[in-house]
């Protein structure tokens, strides 16, 4: 019988890929099949995430409910890796926690896995290995994908920017950019294999090379992704305001290919608590950089982070970020309260934001997002969009795909279209999603 493993995932979408990458690590080694339940598993691997105080309590649940399973299935392998492990000093609070652990590395030291493993099956002792400092890129060829027809590609790894909330730069270090050659050969392979969709994926993709260690700036490498032959959509994230440009822009404007999409974190509209953020651009250039895109391209959308809640953000500074998430008209949003982040810079700052205060802005914030995109939807109906099937929805019996901006799209087919680009007639907008008819032209 073969061995199977299941993989849990937080965070974000360089998580997830970072999971399609330890799923081609065990897999390589001989766990051939994913597991529908962790019951079934014979290794479960937890890629944590710690961007926010929940995401590492959902962890810590998590991972601590397997203690009996673990009793009950001794030679069930249990490993834990991701940001949180890269975290100063949580190794030390998992292994007294959670004895029952046997493997810990870090998202530095990912493709060490492999390793790990088998150094674990030939000891009792559990294996910890967990690289403090970044090296050198390492290239995975095998990561096994389970999101057809959408790929994410890495073009760069760590970040550089500090911004004084976040732990990111503390846990995966510095920023490295991959070979432009290594990622024009990996989009070239994966549109041959049927991928669709290609998600560029950076911390901050528009420092790609900035340190000159690639000769191509994120630019020019999205113009060598988009020159690429084929039917297949481009998207890239994220940008970061300070550094987004009208190169990029200008290279949009060349390739239909590129999605006119930009997800593009603004975190508040107050310039006192941007400052405080450290994020080194004003309320006033993230307001031209989206008119600088709008005069390109008139129906260009744009999502956004937010952040409430931040140490010494006073109303007036909250309602200026409502101010200015209705002026750019996000198409969507994801919001957050702030959390403090041990090591971090904001954690000393004075004036933290009493909770009952930062759930009532949140949930301001979140009706107006809402109600913003409520419109959008509605605005949709009648019109025909084009949609790349991505999924069957067992429940509704309806297929599903989203339209270059993002906006998830519902309808009925009699053939399997995942994969396939249609065209489809909006006759119904509900919340979020449309519902509509597939137009045969
Ligand atoms: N608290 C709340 N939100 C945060 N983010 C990053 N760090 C924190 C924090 N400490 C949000 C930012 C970022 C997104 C990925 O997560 O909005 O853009
Ligand atoms: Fe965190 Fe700022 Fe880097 Fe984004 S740009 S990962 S918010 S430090």
């Amino acid at each position: 019988m073969s061995e199977k493993y299941f993989i849990v995932t937080y965070g974000c979408q360089m998580n997830v890929h970072e999971s399609e990458k330890i799923a081609g690590i065990l897999r390589r080694i001989g766990y051939e099949e994913e597991a529908e339940k962790k019951e079934e598993a014979d290794i479960i691997v937890f890629n944590t995430c710690c961007i926010r105080e929940n995401a590492e309590n959902h962890a810590f649940g998590n991972i601590g409910a397997l203690k009996k399973l673990k009793k009950q299935k001794p030679h069930l392998l249990i490993a834990v890796g991701g940001c949180m492990t890269q975290e100063k000093g949580k190794t030390d609070v998992l292994k007294k926690k959670f004895p029952f652990i046997d493997i810990m590395f870090g998202t530095l030291n990912l493709e060490e896995l492999e390793e790990l493993i088998r150094k674990k099956k030939l000891q009792k002792k559990r294996v910890i290995s967990i690289r403090e400092k970044e090296g050198e890129i390492v290239e995975f060829d095998d990561a096994y994908r389970t999101s057809y027809p959408n790929a994410w590609v890495n073009i760069m790894y760590g970040c550089n920017n500090f911004c004084s909330y976040c732990i990111v730069p503390y846990v995966r270090g510095r920023e490295r950019s991959r070979d432009p050659e290594n990622i024009v050969a990996e989009v070239k392979k994966l549109v041959a294999e049927g991928y669709r969709e290609i998600t560029l994926l950076g911390q901050n993709v528009n420092s790609y090379g900035s340190d000159g260690s690639t000769g191509v700036t994120f630019a020019e490498l999205l113009d060598r992704v988009a020159s690429i032959a084929g039917k297949f959509r481009v998207r890239f994230m994220t940008s970061h305001p300070k550094d987004f440009n009208e190169d990029v822009v200008k290279v949009m404007q060349k390739h239909p290919k590129i999605c006119r999409l930009v997800h593009l974190p603004v975190q508040s509209g107050s310039n006192s608590v941007l400052s405080a953020m450290n994020r080194r651009y004003t309320r006033e250039k993230y307001l031209q950089e989206v008119e600088m895109l709008r005069s390109y391209f008139p129906e260009a959308e744009l999502t956004t982070d937010i952040i409430v809640g931040f140490p010494g953000e006073t109303e007036e500074d909250y309602l200026a970020t409502e101010e200015l998430v209705k002026e750019v008209n996000f198409a969507s949003a994801f919001t957050f309260v702030y959390s403090p982040r041990e090591g971090t810079k904001a954690t000393e700052m004075p004036n933290h934001v009493p909770e009952e205060i930062q759930k009532d802005r949140i949930m301001r914030l979140v009706a107006l997002v809402n109600s913003l995109t409520r419109q959008k939807s509605e605005a949709y109906v009648g019109k025909t969009v084009e949609i790349l099937c991505e999924d069957y929805d067992e429940k509704k019996g309806l297929y599903l795909g989203r339209d270059e901006f993002g906006r998830m799209g519902y309808f009925k087919s009699e053939k399997n279209l995942v994969g396939e680009f249609i065209s489809l007639k909006v006759t119904k907008a509900n919340g979020i999603s449309l519902f509509g008819e597939i137009v045969v032209d």
